[in-house]
């Protein structure tokens, strides 16, 4: 499924409107070049399941680990190997987690996850979402998706 989002805003609930779909082990492999919103949709995944306002971009660290949620930027992983030595098979069990730079990590992640590819486009302000579902739960999770999306369900912001 593709989304147009046009403001960082309207991205981060695009993911508060896909974190009460998803359930403890899922997890969001995302790729797409600086800049093009990945950090922003962690944070309003991690808002859309009530952490408001802790997510920050781990720029410094690999991964952060908040009750039920898991934050992994895999920029600086070289290989599935560096994934993998960081141990984090409990909390990736436990957890909902999103992984920016997932390509650099690809072998490492379960077959069992969406893959969001963001992209810039033309409008300065504007994202392509591309949501890839691999198995038939993950389908249902896109198309519950796209109905709460297309029924206009997109919680406003908090003023
Ligand atoms: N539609 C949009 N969706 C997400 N971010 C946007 C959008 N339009 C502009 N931006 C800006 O782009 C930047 C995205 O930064 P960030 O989420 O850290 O990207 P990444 O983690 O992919 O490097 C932010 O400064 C944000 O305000
Ligand atoms: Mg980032």
């Amino acid at each position: 499924m593709r989304i147009e989002s046009t403001s960082s805003g309207m991205t981060k609930r695009i993911a508060a409107a896909l974190a009460p779909l998803l359930s403890p082990s899922d997890l969001v492999a995302m790729d797409g070049p600086l800049g093009a919103g990945k950090t922003c949709f962690a944070q309003g995944l991690a808002e859309g399941l009530g952490l408001c306002g802790v997510v920050a971009s781990p720029s410094f660290v690999l991964a952060r680990h908040y009750p039920g949620f898991l934050h992994v930027d895999a920029y600086r992983l070289a290989s599935e190997e560096e994934f993998l030595a960081l141990g984090l098979e409990e909390q990736l069990r436990s957890s909902i987690t999103v992984v920016e730079w997932a390509s650099h990590v690809n072998g490492a992640l379960p077959e069992e996850r969406l893959d969001l590819r963001l992209e810039y486009a033309p409008a300065e302000e504007t994202r392509f979402l591309e949501l890839t579902a691999r198995t038939d739960r993950g389908r249902g999770i896109v198309r519950a998706l796209a109905d709460a999306l297309g029924q206009g369900r997109l919680t406003e912001p908090a003023p």
